[in-house]
């Protein structure tokens, strides 16, 4: 009696509770730590056995139900709540959008992504090295010791008093690579590089694009048709041949310096472009790296990042990329999501980042 009582009383003030706040002082006054039916249950203690299931049953029938009248009765003081608030708020359909501010990619970076994704494609590893180079790696493991007239064809920048220099070109990731992995080595490496070195097509700052493949039986006609494919693929057209011309680098032999012709050097009045220059590794510089010319050969590659995005999207000062103009970036650069078609065209098989 007692209990259908208090079961009556609670669902009476279950349902004559209004808001959120009343049905949780009902709850804590039944329910809670020293709640009414709290102290029943408390109470069981001092019965008989016989008593205790009888009477425990019952409590628990109407614990059951009053949890279940709280329930329902919060998900609908809820409900209510929520359709007062969007009752209330109104969203004014007329009023101007908040001004967007978000950045742009530099065409360099952007143009760094396309190029890797092309390699990684074709199977090629990502390597990275320090903008700051020691001589060994920048010259000399590279086949070019302190009296090597070479010195000259690149005006380095040299940290006063100390052995390191900016980095002049990105041949010396070759070496890094080359002392770290044994053969297959099929890495390209993207980064800045320094020389004192200035006007519309040269900068102080640029950015270079290394290409090492190294194994056995790796020939110039893998390395033409690396550069060619990737190059078609990157200038997004068919019509363009890749023409080598011999040259000198003390990293490489036979060197050359490579130029792109077709459709691309048309559009600019022009017949070749020059881009980089690429050989077969020097034997003398495996060595330096403990892998034995006799059983590997490979070819490498280098060439300008920069003068590739200037060709690709028609910006014509080098210079202008190292400004900082904001509304040179807005003209020249790249919304985050833009997705280059060189990169959605490709079936990515075997490339990973490192
Ligand atoms: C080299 O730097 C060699 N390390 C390339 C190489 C790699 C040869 C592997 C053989 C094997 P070179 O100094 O020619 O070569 O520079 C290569 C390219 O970098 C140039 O054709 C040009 O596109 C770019 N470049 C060089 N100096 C600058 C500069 N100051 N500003 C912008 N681009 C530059």
């Amino acid at each position: 009696m007692q209990l259908e009582n208090l079961k009556a009383e609670v669902l009476a003030a279950i349902a004559g509770a209004d808001t959120l706040s009343d049905l949780d002082a009902v709850r804590v006054g039944v329910l809670g730590k020293n709640g009414s039916l709290t102290a029943l249950m408390k109470g069981l203690s001092a019965l008989t056995l016989e008593e205790k299931k009888r009477v425990g049953g019952e409590l628990n029938l109407v614990k059951q139900a009053l949890t279940e009248a709280l329930d329902a009765k919060k998900q609908a003081l809820e409900d209510k709540e929520l359709a007062a608030k969007l009752n209330q708020e109104k969203i004014d359909i007329t009023l101007p959008v908040r001004p967007k501010t978000h950045g742009r990619i530099h065409p360099v970076a952007h143009v760094m992504e396309e190029m890797m994704a092309i390699y990684a494609a074709m199977g090629f590893d990502v390597a990275e090295g320090p903008d700051i180079e020691d001589d060994w790696h920048n010259f000399e493991a590279l086949n070019i010791p302190p009296s090597h007239p070479a010195r000259q064809m690149q005006d380095t920048f040299y940290i006063k008093e100390t052995p390191y220099m900016l980095r002049t070109q990105t041949s010396g990731v070759q070496i890094r690579v080359m002392e770290a992995q044994k053969p297959p080595v099929k890495i390209v490496a993207p980064g800045r590089c320094y020389r004192v070195d200035s006007d519309a097509t040269h900068s102080p700052a640029f950015n270079q694009v290394e290409g090492l493949y190294v194994d056995k039986g790796v020939t110039l006609a893998h390395l033409k048709s690396v550069l060619e494919e990737s190059l078609k693929l990157f200038f997004e057209t068919d019509d363009l041949v890749v023409r080598f011309r011999t040259s000198y680098f003390p990293f490489t032999e036979p060197s050359y310096e490579f130029d792109v012709g077709g459709k691309l050097a048309r559009d600019i009045g022009k017949e070749w472009i020059e881009l980089g220059g690429c050989g077969m590794v020097d034997p003398k510089v495996l060595e330096n790296c403990g892998i034995d010319p006799n059983v590997y050969q490979g070819f490498a590659f280098g060439y300008g990042l920069d003068r590739c995005a200037m060709l690709k999207y028609a910006i014509p000062d080098i210079r202008s990329f190292f400004e900082g103009d904001v509304r040179w970036i807005r003209h020249y650069g790249f919304m985050p999501e833009d997705v280059p078609n060189s990169v959605t065209g490709l079936s990515l098989n075997g490339g990973t980042k490192r």
